[in-house]
């Protein structure tokens, strides 16, 4: 899996969602963050098709959303998801929140896709370290990604841990804080003394903590801006003052106080 991509959460412009995945493309992106919830599948997987980059060299994730879940559910949401996205298989696919009552049977049929390799890996998000122990306790497979909200304010270290010693990899959601950290005093100081921007600071950091990062943009140059974090590499001295700026605050909701109405 690419440890980076783009992430389309709020792009609900038709065009500018086509723009903004080929520039992402053009620019080296291989890795695409959908969910059903996004409303744009159909426009990933024109962008794709459109892209002329052959469907296995392209990541593709998308999630089945909360009222969805449940066995027989996820299996038709799935269905609906592909043939939005008009592929014959995803690449990754994740149960979107935990909700209570039916998050252990979605990633139960989670599961059988990937047995029938509808999917090539399987995953979960926004799921805490109790979620993860249920689904641990009786998976065949165990959940091979976990995608939480996660930026300088909102470090999970011990989530993180968890996942690790679990051999689930870390995506992170959010990752520049919906911009919220980009005008950190510390994260600023760092962007000045390396000639870096601010954006591309924090998305190292998440890089050289191992967490993967699916940034979301829909301004070219900001596309282009987030990919170039493969030429420089943090100090240990950089990445411990931004390890020192977590505060637990979330931008978007906590797991376990998700509001389903939503
Ligand atoms: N699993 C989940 O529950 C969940 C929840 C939320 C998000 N996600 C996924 O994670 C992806 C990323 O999260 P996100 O969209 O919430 O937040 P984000 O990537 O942290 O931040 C996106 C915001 O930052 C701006 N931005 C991007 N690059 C920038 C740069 N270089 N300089 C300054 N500003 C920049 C974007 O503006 P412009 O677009 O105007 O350039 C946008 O307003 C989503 O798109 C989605 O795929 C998943």
């Amino acid at each position: 899996m690419p440890r980076f991509g783009l992430g389309v959460y709020k792009m609900t412009d038709h065009e500018e969602t086509l723009q903004s995945i080929d520039t992402a493309l053009k620019f080296g992106y291989r890795a695409i963050d959908t969910a059903s919830l996004y409303g744009n599948e159909a426009e990933v997987g024109e962008a794709i098709r459109y892209s002329g980059i052959p469907r296995e060299h392209i990541f593709v994730t998308t999630k089945v959303w909360n009222n969805d879940q449940g066995y027989d559910e996820t299996l038709r949401a799935f269905e609906v998801s592909l043939k939005k996205l008009k592929m014959d298989y995803v690449d990754l696919y994740l149960t979107h929140w935990a909700v209570p009552e039916t998050f252990e049977e979605t990633y139960r049929a989670i599961e059988r896709l990937y047995d029938e390799k509808l999917i090539r890996a399987t995953g979960v998000s926004n799921h805490h370290e109790h979620h993860l122990e249920k689904i641990l306790a009786k998976a065949n497979i165990a959940p091979m990604v976990n995608q939480v909200e996660m930026h300088p304010y909102l470090q999970q270290q011990a989530l993180s841990a968890y996942c690790h010693e679990h051999q689930i990899a870390v995506t992170a959601w959010s990752p520049l804080g919906r911009g919220g950290v980009l005008d950190d005093s510390t994260i600023l100081e760092i962007s000045k003394e390396i000639g870096k921007t601010t954006a591309q600071v924090v998305l190292r950091w998440h890089l050289q903590n191992d967490t993967l990062i699916i940034p979301k943009s829909v301004t070219p140059s900001r596309i282009e801006e987030n990919a170039q974090i493969f030429d420089f590499e943090l100090t240990q001295t950089q990445m411990e003052k931004i390890a020192s700026l977590n505060r637990n605050q979330r931008f978007g909701q906590d797991p376990d106080h998700f509001k389903f109405d939503f």
